[in-house]
């Protein structure tokens, strides 16, 4: 008798449909072939010609207290002290021992996550948002469910459709602020509801201000959730937009609230980060001499940033086939074209006869069609090239 065998078994979470979509595809068929390709999507700092010094960046690196191994779950104190300051010159006062180092903005939330919820419990975040969260929810067995932001000339929270969507298994809400790729930041009209809603339901708030350094204005009103005390609340930040330096992997995690919640988020969130304890002794040892500079790469990153963006509202002012939709801040724009054709059909369009790479607005769950996000990090010169080649297409009416 033969014996049967069984397929080897993987787990349900990884059970994703790994076929490639035709936009990836077309683009790999490109490459290589050799094409020249202009690459709104590229949002890798380090490959958009930004001046990094070496000697600022790296000299730091060779710090000879690296020599030394000092496990510590909440990271070292001098690294987190550094964080510390970094808030207090923008006003708010975090003491070191709010903070925790971890290697990604991406292992706070996995961390996170583990600290709040049971398998299956209930996580909001935000939609239209960064595609990831998808995978960090499925990764940490919680179940993700998106809440509305809406357009209505700007963007904010649906708080209406918000309320309805808590339940009693609402372990954590997600903001992003700004966020990718609206570039909306959180109001205080929000925060202050949202505050109810979550003490009600005892629910934390984990506010993503990776982008929190990069906006289009003076921005009037902006503010850091780090000071938001009124319920458990996580902010998450990090170099790898801060600093313009994603190859470092340094993040952290801030935590506020009421006092007694505090510590004990803390003592459990040490357990998990000791854990692991990924954070790197060269990269915490460097952090305070980066941080100290970070002001010349952000001058850098926010001028590219402004100028691609007030070339694109220019551009797209001259014609009513787009609408450029307001941005406040982020790295990100996001464009309404004719819905004539379908997203894919206009992306893949761009890609295959203009040669430009734009993400379709379903890559970010938008509620309906047609939208493109661009970078806006990308050199004067490839973004305007781009831009054009885009617009030129869109008024000849066809792909
Ligand atoms: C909103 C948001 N949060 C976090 C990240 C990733 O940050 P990290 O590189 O620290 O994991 C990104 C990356 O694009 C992002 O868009």
């Amino acid at each position: 008798m033969g014996t049967t065998i069984e397929p080897f078994l993987f787990s349900r979470r990884t059970n994703w449909p790994l076929e490639s979509n035709r936009l990836t595809v077309d683009l790999q068929c490109l490459r290589e072939k050799g094409e020249l390709l202009l690459d709104l999507t590229e949002s890798n700092p380090t490959h958009c010609g930004f001046h990094y010094s070496q000697e600022s960046v790296l000299k730091p690196l060779s710090d000879k207290r690296s020599l030394d191994y000092k496990p510590s779950a909440r990271g070292d104190f001098r690294a987190r002290e550094a964080v510390s300051r970094y808030y207090e010159e923008k006003g708010s006062r975090v003491s070191p021992e709010r903070i925790f180092l971890t290697a990604s903005t991406s292992e706070a939330y996995s961390y996170l996550f583990r600290l709040l919820a049971n398998p299956s419990d209930h996580v909001l975040f935000p939609c239209p948002s960064y595609p990831l969260f998808s995978f960090l929810g499925n990764l940490n067995d919680v179940r993700m469910e998106n809440y509305p932001l809406v357009y209505d000339g700007k963007w904010g929270i649906d708080l209406q459709a918000v309320q309805g969507l808590f339940c009693a298994d609402t372990r954590a809400f997600v903001l992003v602020s700004p966020n990718n790729p609206t570039g909306s930041f959180v109001k205080r009209q929000e925060l202050e509801e949202l505050n109810v809603l979550c003490g009600l339901h005892n629910t934390a708030l984990v506010c993503d201000e990776v982008f929190t350094d990069f906006s289009f204005d003076k921005g009037q009103g902006r503010f850091s959730l780090v000071d938001n005390d009124q319920v458990l609340t996580f902010v998450l930040g990090g170099i790898s937009k801060t600093l313009g330096l994603p190859q470092m992997k340094l993040s952290w995690i801030v935590i506020n609230g009421p006092e007694g919640l505090v510590k004990k988020a803390g003592s459990r969130l040490e357990v998990i980060a000791d854990t692991y304890l990924s954070v790197n002794t060269p990269v915490e040892n460097a952090l305070a001499s980066w941080l100290s500079r970070r002001k010349e790469i952000q001058k850098e990153i926010n001028l590219r940033l402004r100028q691609n963006f007030a070339f694109l509202k220019k551009e797209t002012g001259k014609t009513r086939d787009c609408e450029l939709l307001p941005a406040e801040g982020g790295w990100y724009a996001v464009v309404r074209i004719p819905d004539t054709f379908n997203e894919e059909e206009w992306v893949l369009a761009f890609l295959n006869k203009d040669h430009i790479f734009v993400h379709p607005g379903y890559f970010f769950d938008f509620d309906r069609e047609a939208f493109i996000v661009m970078s806006l990090l990308p050199s004067g010169q490839i973004f305007q090239e781009g831009v054009r080649r885009i617009l030129r297409r869109i008024s000849g009416k066809e792909l």
